[in-house]
């Protein structure tokens, strides 16, 4: 949600921006701007659209620079034109910032500045605090250099509610970047004789593998040899410098069409990393050390409560299935945005699980600290090492999942569900699940990569289907139990890239109002795997027959055939009814990714959305 990426050094900074940017696109993609330091002040550059067109203006009129701020935008105060692109400016002109987040109380602090003769030209909360960091920059004569923009930005933070990861420079500080940041993630990039300031470690790793990350409240200074990093009331803080864990390759698209499509490629080694090092044969249990609990704490929980976003919760549904078969242990799943405004009778004994790729969704970062400030264990399964839920929360387990580039999330539901059959297993077998058993949980996981390779192969023939139904008007998706999230990931995938209307119910709610929906036009997505609950999915499947509508059925090779009675089957590979969402979802993915390819969607970028939701 809006990327930002500064840089101080001895390169050129305009380049160097730029491509941090198409790094950072995935978070924000409306309009995006820069503004560097040049020997005649400052050049600013804004331009609604992709950070090509922003990249074509930059060409048109390079100058030559060493220092600079830039911002790629998720509108949320103001639409995405040219003026209400970042970085904005002060009254003087002399001061830049760009800013991800939302200042909540900006109409009360634009009334003020307006009052004192500010001016704006845009409809943003930005500007608002370009303009008052201007303003107390002019008070702050005393002051020089350096210390007096400090000074000045210090004292707007303090003045305003919500939240902000900004970067500013001022024209007569050449090679000074000035960061800070409370709820939304900056991240700090060191060279020997650069420094970097960006949203996400992912887009530094071609150019340092050394990074700081900010912590709520940190304030930090960027010199091209040196970073000098305090809290906002000007006290040392204790930072970390943290090897990044990947290679700059993980985020390139390599001969891919698409990030998505390479990250829906990458599934069998995103369950390999997942269960690296965490599955112990001898005693058929997994090991999740990062959890800090200890097998007696695990055994004594009476309830867990799992809170996400989007497909991270979906994830987490599946996750509520595993445990509970597995560990006959409650799960309950809630979104973050209603648990963290609600009032949820909770119990001693129970533990909460977050899930977030990102580990920056501010919904569920909100969910996260509702739940410790009512005296409960939080813990995480984030992918992001070093995002502010993995940081904040009372312990986890690490996806490994390596960079998702694409806006549809794809290898990280897989990646999740892999976690959650971890946790079943471990908390499984510390109660009443076998050894015999905790050891087929095992066995299976290890065939799920081969598995989801099975499937991959079958891209071409999803393609097939997906273009004969690529013109209708809606979609609906059905499954049961651990395959009704599946439906509904399987719906958001089409709704995220495709555009379509899509929908996701249990297989047997068909019968209770959606059937309604059902007619020539509209075709139906069953999931019907040969489970203990396959002659119940056919049973709906004959339902919409009877209606006229198309049926694409999912189900698994070996079994009983009734395939024929659906239009389309894809056919994949059986595993435990524990594990079989793993796999399921993979054809949906692809069926989702297919489709927006024969409409031409933007599917890397699809429109008004965005990876990392770091506002409320
Ligand atoms: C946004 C994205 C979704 C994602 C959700 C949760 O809504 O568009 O694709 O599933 O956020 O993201 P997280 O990073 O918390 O997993």
């Amino acid at each position: 949600m809006c990327g930002i990426i500064a840089y101080v050094g001895d390169r050129e900074a305009q380049p160097i921006l730029l491509d941090g940017l198409s790094r950072l696109e995935y978070r924000g993609y409306d309009s995006a701007g820069l503004a560097v330091h040049t020997a005649g002040g400052l050049r600013v550059q804004k331009k609604a659209g992709r950070i090509a067109a922003l990249s074509a203006a930059v060409a048109r009129q390079p100058v030559s620079s060493t220092s600079g701020i830039s911002h790629t935008r998720w509108a949320t105060h103001g639409e995405p034109t040219d003026a209400n692109a970042h970085p904005h400016l002060d009254q003087s002109g002399n001061i830049a910032l760009v800013h991800n987040g939302v200042i909540e109380n900006f109409h009360e602090l634009k009334q003020a500045l307006t009052l004192q003769g500010h001016v704006f030209h845009s409809a943003t909360d930005t500007e608002v605090l370009a303009h008052l960091i201007g303003e107390h920059y002019e008070k702050l004569a005393t002051l020089s250099g350096v210390a007096r923009l400090s000074a000045a930005v210090r004292a707007a933070l303090g003045e305003v509610d919500g939240t902000y990861g900004i970067a500013v420079i001022h024209r007569d500080l050449p090679n000074v970047v000035i960061g800070a940041r409370r709820g939304s993630p900056l991240v700090v990039g060191i060279g020997a004789t650069e420094k970097f300031l960006s949203s996400d470690a992912a887009a530094l790793a071609p150019y340092t593998q050394k990074v700081v990350y900010l912590k709520d409240f940190d304030f930090v200074t960027l010199q091209p040899g040196q970073f000098d990093l305090q809290n906002l009331g000007g006290r040392d803080t204790d930072y970390e410098i943290k090897e990044l864990d990947f290679k700059p390759e993980a985020a390139e698209q390599g001969a891919f069409a698409h990030f998505m499509l390479k990250e829906i490629f990458e599934q069998p080694e995103t369950i390999r990393n997942a269960m690296r090092g965490r599955v112990d044969k001898d005693t058929a249990t997994a090991h999740l050390g990062g959890l800090n609990l200890t097998g007696e704490q695990l055994r004594d929980l009476r309830r867990i409560i799992v809170l996400g976003c989007g497909t991270a919760l979906y994830a987490g549904m599946v996750g509520k299935h595993m445990i509970e078969n597995a560990a006959l242990l409650p799960v309950e799943t809630d979104f973050s945005s209603e648990f963290r405004y609600r009032n949820t009778p909770l119990e001693n004994d129970t533990l909460f699980f977050v899930v977030s790729q990102s580990g920056e969704t501010a919904d569920t970062l909100g969910a996260l600290r509702e739940a410790q400030r009512k005296g409960h264990r939080a813990l995480g399964i984030c992918n992001n090492v070093g995002s502010t839920i993995a940081r904040e929360s009372d312990g986890g387990v690490y996806m490994h999942a390596g960079p998702e580039i694409g806006v549809a999330a794809t290898k990280s539901f897989i990646s999740q569900a892999t976690v959650f059959a971890l946790l079943a297993l471990k908390l499984g077998r510390l109660r009443h699940l076998s050894a015999s058993a905790g050891g087929e949980i095992i066995e299976a996981l290890e065939k799920l990569p081969a598995q989801v390779e099975v499937i991959l192969q079958q891209s071409d023939a999803i393609k097939n289907i997906a273009e004969k139904y690529a013109d209708s008007r809606s979609m609906l998706f059905f499954g049961r139990l651990g395959n009704y999230p599946v439906a509904l990931e399987g719906a958001l995938k089409m709704k995220e890239i495709s555009y379509l209307h899509a929908e996701g119910y249990p297989s047997s709610e068909l019968k209770h109002g959606v059937i309604a929906l059902i007619d020539k036009k509209t075709p139906s997505v069953v999931i019907a795997p040969h489970d203990s609950l396959y002659d119940k999915n056919m049973n709906s499947l004959q339902e919409i027959k009877a209606r006229c509508g198309p049926v694409i059925c999912l189900t698994t090779c070996g079994g009983r055939d009734t395939g024929h009675l659906a239009d389309e089957v894809i056919k994949i590979p059986q595993t435990l009814e524990l594990l079989q969402p793993i796999l399921n979802v993979v054809p949906l993915q692809l069926l989702a990714y297919h489709t927006a390819a024969a409409l031409g969607r933007d599917i890397d970028k699809p429109r008004n959305l965005a990876k990392s939701v770091t506002v409320e």
